[in-house]
């Protein structure tokens, strides 16, 4: 309790998601991707693996059922969101690649020939600019392992560089790379802050608490001001002895006083205008009551793992608890960093169309509960989950773009379901008698209801699994007058292959940000709306969900009108791309294993072309079965064991 208490001095609550322990799933490789080129398929993100979706689970056909919404606002619905519930994590060492080598924005460049080469990714700033045109804001979180030994460099580092890495100790798996951040790291989020209104949280280093460094924190407050979020205070310290950052018998009381000693730091730190918006605890797993369950998944029992809208409510309920007790201490509940597992993530899931269902119902399912964001993680070219990635380097030099991967489009969704307007309530429908072969969920905006949220999990070519569920805003079935619409609104998530093992292209309202390796973070293609018109008369809307898909609804044309502004489309300028990231470092597969950020030390080995050995040593350690523990993301959280 007294641990608990000590917690609720933070503003901002923050769990990590991943909980529940399992061995490494075996890897079966599906059939390799011929499309992309020789030199990346190395990189597990293009080593494609297909798993066997679960038998469809109708054979004769679903009847259509009534998913009965009302005007007024229904009892239980969660507190107001902002439009980007769903963020993204992006690991602080593959920062560099992800968002730009340093903090100029290409126009200020184009001048500057030699220095063009360097500059904030386009790619990047079209992702974001997505979200912003539909949410009015992004959330994006710069951290992960790699921060606790960052130094930073306020002078700037040479060649005004955002990040770089150096070896220390000997080299080889066992030493971590400590990761230089350059001034022009904060610059670059900065000036991504001001073409997108995206706002941040950030980590302080905090492997030797005896000596804060807070100089990032500092940085921070200074250059970002109200776009920073908050500073995160120890990333996953249950992990810390496993890791060698500390001694083996490191416990929750010792992570309190580091804590304290980091406030007082703070709070003693003229340079730091704001001292609320520090962070914690931010746990993975082992200061919970989940602990190693050592079951060894297939393939296919991973990807079953995410099949059905029961395995988001199972592993989101975990949390209902902790965020309660967060809301009641008047603090955010903050997902720092999740996804759909870590460890990478799992071949033929991740990276699959299931991916995209399952980050989407389990987002809302967050919103639903009142979690106050949730970020998506996102490491180097060997991460399956990746919401988005840039080529390797030795491709981006020819002119290969990025890769969108499912989670992005389910972002999307939701920054398009909940709006602009920061007033988003959202609510599980349990449709269908709480059918878990599908989702549903309301979203009130300003009050009123807005859109609706449908999905089927289903595979089944054969139709007998499409669903349609026959939206009616008040009438007969709550004793109100009809109260639905002439016309909805329709946008739909489909994969042309018209199964959850599908990979990329997906599409979105007809839209789609194409193949790997082929983006420039901009949709491409027509966006196709769909109007459906409802019966005046049974006052019911019929919107049918083919399996598998999602389509997102809106109830009425203003929310259709709303749902992305116009104004925030045009593109920023993909003609200089490429970056070119050399290292040497290796990393400790103990440290990769655990963390979301997996891949993005790996990228700096494996998953370019220079051929370094370390690739072949991680992804053996990988590949092999029992060699690495992977975290699913689900089940409870830190605080009540505390
Ligand atoms: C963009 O970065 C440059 C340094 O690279 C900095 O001088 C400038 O102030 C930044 N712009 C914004 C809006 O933060
Ligand atoms: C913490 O990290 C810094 C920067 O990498 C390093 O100089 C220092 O030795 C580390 N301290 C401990 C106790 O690990
Ligand atoms: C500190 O930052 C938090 C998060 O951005 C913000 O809500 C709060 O108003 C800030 N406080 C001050 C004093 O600026
Ligand atoms: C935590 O470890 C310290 C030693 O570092 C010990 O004194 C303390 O009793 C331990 N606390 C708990 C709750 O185990
Ligand atoms: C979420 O917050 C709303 C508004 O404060 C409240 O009515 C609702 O009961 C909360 N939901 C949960 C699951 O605690
Ligand atoms: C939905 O079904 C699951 C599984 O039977 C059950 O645990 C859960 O309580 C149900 N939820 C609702 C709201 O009916
Ligand atoms: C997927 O479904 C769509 C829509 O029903 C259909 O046009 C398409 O041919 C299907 N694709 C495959 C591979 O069966
Ligand atoms: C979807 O977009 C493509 C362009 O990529 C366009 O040719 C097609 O007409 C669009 N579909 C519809 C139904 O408008």
């Amino acid at each position: 309790m007294r641990a608990i208490l000590s917690f609720l001095l933070f503003p901002i609550f923050v769990v990590h998601a991943s909980v529940t322990i399992y061995t490494q799933v075996t890897f079966a490789p599906g059939a390799p991707s011929t499309s992309s080129a020789p030199l990346v398929t190395q990189a597990a993100h293009y080593d494609l693996a297909f798993a066997q979706p679960p038998a469809p689970p109708a054979t004769t056909g679903i009847p259509p059922f009534v998913v009965q919404l009302q005007s007024a606002p229904l009892p239980g619905l969660s507190k107001q969101h902002t439009g980007c519930h769903m963020g993204f994590s992006i690991e602080l060492s593959v920062a560099d690649q992800v968002v730009g080598k340093n903090g100029i924005h290409l126009d200020a460049l184009v001048l500057k020939k030699k220095e063009s080469r360097s500059a904030i990714n386009p790619q990047f700033l079209n992702l974001m600019q997505n979200i912003k045109a539909r949410a009015g804001e992004v959330k994006v979180r710069v951290g992960g392992n790699t921060q606790e030994k960052a130094v930073f460099f306020p002078e700037g580092l040479p060649g005004g560089l955002t990040i770089t890495k150096q070896q220390t100790g000997a080299g080889g798996l066992t030493d971590t790379p400590t990761i230089n951040v350059g001034i022009d790291l904060i610059y670059a989020l900065a000036n991504v802050s001001a073409l997108t209104n995206t706002y941040y949280f950030l980590g302080l280093p905090f492997n030797d608490t005896s000596n804060p460094r807070l100089e990032i924190g500092e940085a921070c407050d200074s250059i970002l001001g109200d776009h920073l979020l908050g500073l995160q205070l120890g990333n996953e310290p249950d992990l810390y002895a496993l890791h060698g950052l500390r001694p083996s018998d490191y416990n929750v009381s010792n992570y309190i006083s580091d804590i304290q000693i980091m406030l007082n730091a703070v709070n003693g730190d003229s340079k730091m205008s704001n001292k609320t918006n520090m962070m914690g605890p931010s746990v993975c797993c082992l200061w919970t009551s989940q602990q190693a369950s050592g079951q060894i998944f297939t393939i296919d029992e991973a990807f079953d793992q995410y099949v059905g809208h029961q395995t988001v409510t199972d592993a989101v309920s975990g949390y209902i608890s902790d965020v309660q007790l967060a809301e009641q201490n008047g603090k955010p509940y903050v997902m720092l960093e999740t996804n759909t597992a870590s460890c990478a993530g799992f071949w033929g899931t991740s990276d699959a169309f299931i991916a995209a269902l399952w980050g989407l119902d389990y987002d809302l399912n967050m919103a639903s509960i009142n979690a106050s964001a949730a970020m998506f993680h996102l490491g180097g070219q060997s991460a399956l989950y990746n919401p988005f990635t840039p080529p390797p380097g030795a491709a981006a030099k020819k002119g290969y773009q990025w890769t969108i991967g499912p989670m992005y489009y389910a972002a999307l969704i939701v920054a398009e379901a909940f709006g602009s307007s920061s007033t988003a309530q959202v609510a599980d429908l349990f449709i269908n008698n709480n059918n878990t072969n599908m989702a549903g969920y309301v979203i009130y905006q300003n009050g009123k209801l807005a859109t609706v949220v449908l999905i089927n999990y289903a595979t089944d070519p054969t139709g007998a699994s499409d669903f349609t569920a026959q939206l009616a805003i008040d009438g007969s079935g709550l004793n109100l007058p009809n109260a639905s619409p002439p016309n909805i609104f329709v946008r739909r998530l489909t994969t042309p292959g018209n199964s959850t093992a599908d990979h990329v292209p997906f599409y979105y309202a007809n839209q789609t940000f194409g193949p790997p390796l082929t983006s420039n973070g901009i949709l491409q293609g027509d966006q196709v709306t769909e109007t459906i018109s409802c019966d005046a008369t049974t006052n019911l809307c019929p919107v049918t969900v083919k399996a598998p898909s999602a389509a997102l609804v809106f109830l009425n044309p203003q929310a259709e009108a709303d749902s992305i502004n116009t104004a925030d489309t045009t593109p920023f300028p993909t003609t200089v791309t490429t970056l070119s990231f050399k290292n040497t470092a290796t990393i400790n597969p103990a440290v990769l294993a655990t963390s979301n950020g997996y891949g993005g030390l790996n990228n700096q080995i494996g998953s370019t072309s220079f051929g370094s050995s370390g690739a072949v040593d991680l992804r053996g350690s990988l590949s092999g079965v029992l060699t690495v523990i992977c975290l699913l993301a689900g089940a409870s959280a830190v605080l009540r064991m505390l």
